[in-house]
C-alpha cells in the first residue's frame, strides 16, 4: 500500500495516524543528539572537524593519518596498534556517559512516542553510540539496534572480555591524558588499560571501529524488518556511512521516507528531493531535529505527552518546548 506523501508536518501526521500505515522504522544519526550537548560528527565543530592529532599520543605517521582523514582515529587500523588516540579522544565522553551527563533529547521521545501512542514503531536503527535512545524506558529493549555499539559498555576488541564498565571508567580517568584541558587531575601522559582477561592494551567501549563488522542483530532486523514497511524516517544523518545507510535502498519501493535534517542528505543513495510526480516517495522536514520533531508531536496532538517528560530532556530542548506552550 503506498501512503500519500505529504506535503507538510500536519500531513505528514495524518499519515502516520492512518490505518494504512501500519509499520514505522527510524534511522538515527549525531543530528538527534546535538540538542544535548553532544557534538556531531562532519558538521562544522563536529568531532572530526576539531581533531587535534597534535595533541595525541601517537607516532608521526599515525598523526599525518589523522590529519589527512580524521576517521582514521577512529579505525580498527589504528587502534590494534595503538589504544591511545581513540581513547584520548573520547575520554570525556566516555566519563560524561558514566556520569550521564547527556540527556535524551524532544527527537528522542518522538521515538518513545510513537511506539506507546501508536504501536506502528517497529525498529530504531540508531547510529549513536551515546545510549540516549534507551533513556526512553518506555522503548522496549528489542526495539532499539545500536547499530555502531555503544560507549556505555566495555570489552576488549581481542579477547571479548568485557570489562566493568565503572572499573573501566576509573582506569580512563588515572590512565588516559586529558587533551581537552577540563580535568586537571587527568594524567600527563597516557599509560595502556590492559584487558585482565588476555592481558592485551586492547579494552575500549564496545563501539564499533571503521573496519570492523556491525552487530548480527543489524543484519537479522534489516531482513525482518524493511520488506513490507510503510514508513522510514531518516533523522540527523549524513547518511555518509555503510551499511547503515542502505535502509534508505533496501526498502520497497512503495515505502514512504521522511528525511528530518538541516541540510539535504542520501540524494547519492536514491532520495529524491525535487520530485513531485506519481512516483515520488521521499519527503523532507528540512530543520533542526528537535523543533522538526516538535512541530510533528503538536500536529500530532501528543504535546501533553511530552510535557510529562519535561524534566527529562535537556536545557536546549526544555526551551524549545517552553516557546511551544508560549508561542
Ligand atoms: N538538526 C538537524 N540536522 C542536524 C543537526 C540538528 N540539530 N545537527 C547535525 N545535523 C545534521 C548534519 O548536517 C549532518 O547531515 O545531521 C547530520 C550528521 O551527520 P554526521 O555528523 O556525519 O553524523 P552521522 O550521520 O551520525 O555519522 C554516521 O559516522 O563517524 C561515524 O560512527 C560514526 O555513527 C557515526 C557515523
Amino acid at each position: 500500500m503506498k501512503l500519500p506523501l505529504p506535503v507538510d508536518l500536519a500531513s505528514l501526521a495524518k499519515v502516520i495516524l492512518s490505518p494504512e500505515c501500519k509499520n514505522i522504522c527510524i534511522l538515527t544519526g549525531a543530528g538527534v543528539s546535538v540538542a544535548s550537548g553532544i557534538p556531531d560528527f562532519r558538521s562544522p565543530g563536529g568531532m572530526y572537524d576539531t581533531l587535534k592529532p597534535e595533541l595525541l599520543t601517537a607516532s608521526a605517521q599515525e598523526k599525518r593519518y589523522m590529519e589527512q582523514d580524521p576517521t582514521y582515529v577512529v579505525t580498527w587500523d589504528i587502534f590494534r596498534n595503538n589504544q591511545f588516540p581513540y581513547m584520548e579522544v573520547r575520554r570525556p565522553f566516555i566519563l560524561g556517559t558514566r556520569n550521564h551527563q547527556w540527556k535524551a533529547t524532544i527527537a528522542n521521545r518522538f521515538a518513545e512516542l510513537l511506539h506507546t501512542k501508536t504501536g506502528k514503531l517497529r525498529r530504531i536503527y540508531t547510529q549513536n553510540i551515546d545510549g540516549l535512545q534507551r533513556q526512553c524506558q518506555d522503548i522496549p529493549d528489542e526495539t532499539i539496534v545500536n547499530v555502531h555499539g555503544t560507549i556505555s559498555k566495555a570489552g576488549c576488541e581481542h579477547c571479548g572480555h568485557d570489562m566493568d564498565f565503572d572499573e573501566f571508567c576509573n582506569q580512563v580517568q588515572t590512565k588516559i591524558k586529558d587533551i581537552y584541558g577540563v580535568d586537571e587531575k587527568a594524567p600527563s601522559e597516557s599509560t595502556p588499560i590492559f584487558c585482565e582477561e588476555c592481558g592485551k592494551a586492547m579494552v575500549k567501549p564496545k563501539t564499533v571501529l571503521f573496519g570492523r563488522s556491525l552487530p548480527s542483530e543489524f543484519f537479522e532486523c534489516c531482513e525482518r524488518d524493511l520488506p513490507d514497511l510503510d514508513l522510514l524516517i531518516v533523522a540527523g544523518t549524513s547518511l555518509v556511512v555503510s551499511p547503515a545507510n542502505s535502509l534508505v535502498y533496501k526498502v520497497p519501493d512503495t515505502t514512504l521516507r521522511v528525511v528530518v535534517n538541516n541540510e539535504p542528505v542520501g540524494m547519492e543513495l536514491g532520495i529524491d528531493y525535487n520530485g513531485k510526480g506519481p512516483g515520488c516517495r521521499d519527503f523532507y522536514a528540512q530543520g533542526q531535529c528537535d523543533a522538526v520533531f516538535l512541530n510533528l508531536i503538536q500536529e500530532l496532538g501528543w504535546l501533553e505527552d511530552l510535557k510529562q517528560k519535561r524534566d527529562e530532556l535537556p536545557p536546549a530542548s526544555i526551551q524549545l518546548l517552553d516557546s511551544a506552550n508560549s508561542g
